[in-house]
């Protein structure tokens, strides 16, 4: 199930973000503050439990997260600069670091790297994607943290075309997904449209 989080402060830095005229600093600047408006979205319903402390007015049960720590898992590169926002929001995460690229005439993700923190059968994984076109990579990235145990999986992205929330809700019914908006469509070199061009490139200063 799809997300669509209409947080005032996320649209308002992601048409920063779409402009054109945004720089490389400026851009991966939002990009690590969008990214911790996501975790924040993203880990809504964690489960809690209660931890015995004494506040200096005595002693209460407060909530506290429950079970392991969460993994982040980027698809590299784009995903990378939604980490340090992410870890801003959750700053004892564990990173799971997911290298794919899209080919650029098959739009197949192709697997180049991969690695998980321990013990994955005890921790949810966040997939932070900015991107999700055809969902191609999103989908294979799941698949990747399925297949590393993980004891559930979730993505976040920034923007995605229709095609690729449909894909993604097909591929994998059972991940909750959390993007901040829609765009119409995909072009015919399955980019999003208006979108906001190639993440990894506007980030990274490689176009
Ligand atoms: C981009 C983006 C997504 C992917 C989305 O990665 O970062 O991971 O494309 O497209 P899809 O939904 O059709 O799979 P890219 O392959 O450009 O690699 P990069 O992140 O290294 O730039
Ligand atoms: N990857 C991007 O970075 N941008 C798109 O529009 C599609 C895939």
């Amino acid at each position: 199930m799809a997300t669509i989080i209409n947080h005032p402060l996320a649209l308002h830095k992601l048409t920063l973000m779409r402009d054109e005229g945004t720089s490389t600093q400026d851009f991966r600047r939002l990009l690590r503050e969008v990214g911790a408006l996501l975790a924040y979205e993203a880990t809504r319903d964690l489960p809690l439990t209660e931890r015995a402390i004494n506040t200096p007015m005595g002693p209460m049960n407060a909530p506290v997260i429950a079970g392991k720590k969460l993994c982040i898992a980027p698809a590299l590169r784009a995903g990378l600069g939604l980490v340090d926002g992410m870890l801003d929001a959750i700053p004892a995460a564990r990173i799971a670091h997911i290298g794919l690229y899209r080919d650029h005439e098959t739009l197949e993700p192709v697997r180049y790297y991969f690695n998980t923190p321990e013990a994955m059968t005890e921790r949810m994984a966040i997939v932070a994607d900015p991107m999700l076109a055809t969902a191609g990579s999103a989908i294979a990235a799941v698949n990747y943290m399925k297949d590393a145990g993980a004891a559930s999986v979730r993505v976040a992205a920034l923007l995605a075309a229709p095609e690729g929330i449909a894909a993604l809700e097909a591929a994998h019914p059972d991940v909750p997904v959390f993007v901040i908006a829609v765009d119409e469509r995909l072009n015919d070199k399955g980019y999003i449209l208006p979108g906001l061009g190639d993440a990894g490139d506007r980030q990274f200063g490689t176009a």
